[in-house]
């Protein structure tokens, strides 16, 4: 068995593959590593055949969607998930063939309604359900200390004391443990009797997650976040830093060769350009960017800079732009923000 454990932040993903057959699973994918996990893929001489979330998780962006998308396989959850992209749904008991090696599903709901356990070959892949030092809590959407409660005492704990556990999380930078180690060391396993860990479990007053509405929205939609959109947009445009434009800019006001073909077109609201703007800067806003282009840009062979307060915005809008057929549009390394901080030339009032 092949087997590797990637970590992002405090989350961990693993690709675990058949040395016999190439064929391999990815586990619990989040999205900033696509390029990452494939590479892995390519380095093992493995072709990954499913793509699986352990649950529906509330604090990163998986990746499964979209790694599917890519590599045409199936998307697999537990058939409670409530995804509607799930392309095969698996139950308690069965089991995914990968070359030689059998993943069986553990069901276990507590963490949340959809969580199970992935046992291949004296490993568990635990999702969050049982955590090094700790368990998944269980005070998200669908979550249940009761059902959790279960899950661990009768199902996982009861495995051989030598499996080894691959939790979903860690934020200490640990890998792995055992079964019979996590029985004896970990605090939240100690309160063996329900009633107790129930109690434990309600009263753990964790903050929550950042990006958990997000995370969400689009785990259980499979509908993009707003670093997906922007990280699309920001590939099908190229940038210019601000020091060249400031160059570019300083060259033109003193009449020097410099690049008085350039439109920088600001897509800030009115009262921000009126503030200060990129000398010569035109203003279109971006929520009019759509309806004006054609007044405000007809010559679409035209090169054009685009850059908004933070350089986010700007991004979208050079991409909008360059789906709209011009060619030559460019987007700026940074914002408004970052140019007055440098102390580079400004304008203010209307557009001239
Ligand atoms: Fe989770």
């Amino acid at each position: 068995m092949i087997l590797e454990q990637i970590a992002t932040g405090g989350c961990q993903s693993y690709l675990v593959g058949c040395d016999d057959s190439s064929s391999a699973a990815l586990i619990d994918p989040e999205i900033s590593k696509i390029d990452h996990y494939l590479a892995l893929a390519a380095r093992d001489g493995l072709r990954i055949r499913y793509l699986i979330d352990t649950h529906t998780h509330a604090d990163h962006f998986s990746a499964t969607r979209e790694l599917a998308r890519r590599l045409a396989v199936p998307v697999v959850m537990h058939r409670s998930s409530a995804a509607p992209f799930v392309d095969l749904r698996i139950g308690d008991g069965e089991m995914l063939l990968i070359g030689q090696l059998r993943l069986r599903v553990i069901y276990t709901p507590g963490h949340t309604s959809d969580s199970m356990c992935l046992h291949i070959d004296r490993h568990l892949f635990t999702g969050d359900t049982l955590l090094i030092g700790g368990t998944g809590r269980t005070d998200l959407p669908s979550g249940d200390p009761e059902a959790l409660h279960d899950s661990l005492f009768r199902r996982i704990l009861t495995l051989d004391p030598e499996t080894r556990v691959l939790p979903a999380h860690d934020y200490k930078g640990r890998q792995q443990s055992t079964i019979g180690k996590e029985l004896a060391t970990n605090p939240r396993l100690q309160a063996r009797d329900r009633a107790t860990f129930v109690d434990l479990m309600q009263n753990l007053n964790l903050s929550m997650p950042t990006h958990v509405t997000e995370a969400l929205r689009t785990n259980m939609s499979g509908g993009k976040s707003v670093a997906q959109l922007l990280a699309e947009a920001a590939a099908k445009v190229p940038f210019m830093a601000l020091e060249e434009l400031r160059a570019r800019v300083q060259a033109a006001a003193l009449g020097e060769p410099g690049d008085d073909e350039l439109i920088v077109l600001d897509v800030r609201e009115r009262d921000a350009y009126e503030g200060g703007h990129i000398p010569r800067a035109r203003l279109l806003p971006r929520g009019q960017l759509e309806l004006r282009v054609n007044q405000e840009l007809p010559d679409p062979t035209r090169r054009i800079l685009v850059c908004c307060e933070l350089g986010q915005v700007s991004t979208l809008a050079a991409a909008t732009l360059h789906e709209m057929g011009f060619a030559h549009v460019v987007a700026l390394d940074g914002g408004m923000k970052a140019w007055r901080v440098a102390g580079y030339p400004l304008n203010s009032g209307a557009q001239s």
